[in-house]
């Protein structure tokens, strides 16, 4: 983990955050090459979910809303997590962590277990008093729930069909750490699938094993990735059933997604809070119905890691992140052999010619070992090579990061190439007509 994290500040991909300031606990920044893989993660779930499916809707929902959402969602009594405070040396910890009852730190005297919520306060508006109190979200889900008449109506969708979500959430967590696994600002990617009572076992068993196989097809290692289903005892307020994906990161299997059946929770919740009706008229049996509710919610930053993790690779030679070529943040990098002769203005009309398809990189400093080096490290699938030939012929040399093997190609083929490498078969034929 430690060369990760500084491979990642190395070549720009996470930073610490307010570092000039000492850092700011368990937040982190997403630098050039870093935020570049995480649109691409974005994207990739986005095309996935939404985009390639023809039951699925996306929303992008205010992070901020009316404070009565987290009391019908049950946040403001359960997201909490008991805390024990040391009476000696005034220490806090989460209850749960400790086997004992004496301080693990000075072995003092503990205090009866308090209930603290994860929730961020603020207030809305100049005046800073009860009536002003909000929350940040703790989850984007609730965002989707409260608009479901909203889309179901505006996109004229009958069950089933899906919400999807992309947003920041935020929890007061008591032990974030292990770099951007567990923090208090990270992002979700999250579905909420509307679907008829009854067939939500159906549809549960369906989402975990699409989203299990989404890991898979961007390039987890099997063996590092399984599925492991709640105990009843487990299971949080609103779920009968919970199968979480997790990742063998370097600290140990933990959670990568959670596909929980929600059951009708949620909805009626938001009903009996709000006074609106929530439910789909089902036209076949002439009733209104409240619809199940299965849910795959997965942590970007997690996704990112795990990718990250999954594609770290140490050779004699060299560091190598073995990226799948959708996620790499540049596609292609770009080298004059020698910066004379005519190819650097060569290979900068190359990048041109790429650039509003593929996201490729220029360098011309150092050998061209070392500059095969430094795109071996930030994931680039392809180097691009100019030299003396192509000036004679148009053709260039293409790199492949995995193999290093390289082969000639006119400059007429690049995007071609480089479009049937990175966009091999279709990543989702699973799909149910
Ligand atoms: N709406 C359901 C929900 O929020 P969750 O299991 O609490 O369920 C879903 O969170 C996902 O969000 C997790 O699997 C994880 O990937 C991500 N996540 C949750 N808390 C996080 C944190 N503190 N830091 C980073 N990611 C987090």
């Amino acid at each position: 983990m430690d060369k990760l994290v500084s491979l990642c500040k190395r070549r720009g991909f996470i930073f610490p955050s307010s570092e000039i300031y000492g850092g700011l606990g368990s937040c982190w920044d997403y630098g050039p090459l870093g935020v570049e893989m995480k649109n691409n993660v974005k994207a990739e779930w986005w095309r996935s979910v939404v985009r390639e499916r023809n039951d699925m809707v996306g929303l992008d929902s205010s992070i901020l809303m009316h404070p009565k959402i987290w009391e019908a969602s049950g946040h403001v009594e359960s997201f909490t997590d008991p805390l024990v405070d040391c009476k000696s040396c005034k220490v806090r910890f989460k209850a749960d962590d400790l086997d004992g009852d004496v301080c693990p730190k000075c072995g003092g005297e503990l205090t009866e277990p308090r209930l603290f919520n994860l929730m961020f306060k603020t207030f809305m508006g100049p005046v800073e008093n009860d009536a002003s109190v909000i929350f940040l979200r703790p989850e984007t889900a609730q965002g989707i729930f409260v608009n479901f008449s909203n889309v179901m109506t505006a996109s004229r969708q009958k069950l089933p069909f899906g919400i999807a979500q992309i947003g920041k959430s935020f929890r007061n967590e008591i032990t974030p750490g292990n770099f951007i696994f567990r923090t208090r600002e990270f992002e979700q990617m999250e579905i909420e699938f509307f679907v008829k009572p009854g067939t939500d076992a159906e549809w549960y068993d369906y989402w975990a094993r699409e989203r299990f196989n989404w890991y898979i097809h961007l390039g987890i290692k099997e063996e590092n990735i399984k599925q492991q289903e709640h105990g009843k005892d487990e299971l949080a307020h609103y779920a009968k059933s919970c199968v979480d994906v997790v990742y063998h990161f370097p600290f140990g299997w933990s959670e990568l997604e959670g596909i929980a059946n929600r059951t009708d929770y949620d909805l009626k919740q938001h009903a009996q809070y709000s006074g609106k009706e929530l439910t789909f008229f089902d036209q076949e049996a002439n009733e209104h119905v409240v619809p199940y509710v299965i849910e795959p919610s997965a942590g970007v930053d997690r996704s990112m890691l795990a990718f990250l993790c999954d594609a770290y690779d140490e050779e004699p030679e060299r560091v190598v992140l073995r990226l799948h070529p959708r996620l790499a943040p540049f596609k292609a990098a770009i080298f004059p052999l020698v910066k004379r002769d005519g190819m650097p203005e060569k290979a900068r009309e190359i990048e041109r010619m790429l650039q509003s398809q593929f996201n490729v990189f220029y360098d011309e400093s150092g050998s061209v070992g070392r500059r095969y080096r430094r795109q071996d490290e930030a994931g680039t699938p392809f180097c691009i090579t100019v030299d003396s030939q192509t000036t004679e012929d148009d053709t260039v040399t293409l790199r492949d990061r995995d193999s290093m093997e390289q082969v000639r190609l006119p400059v007429a083929n690049l995007c071609q190439a480089l479009m049937e490498r990175l966009n091999p078969s279709p990543v989702f034929s699973t799909q149910e007509s």
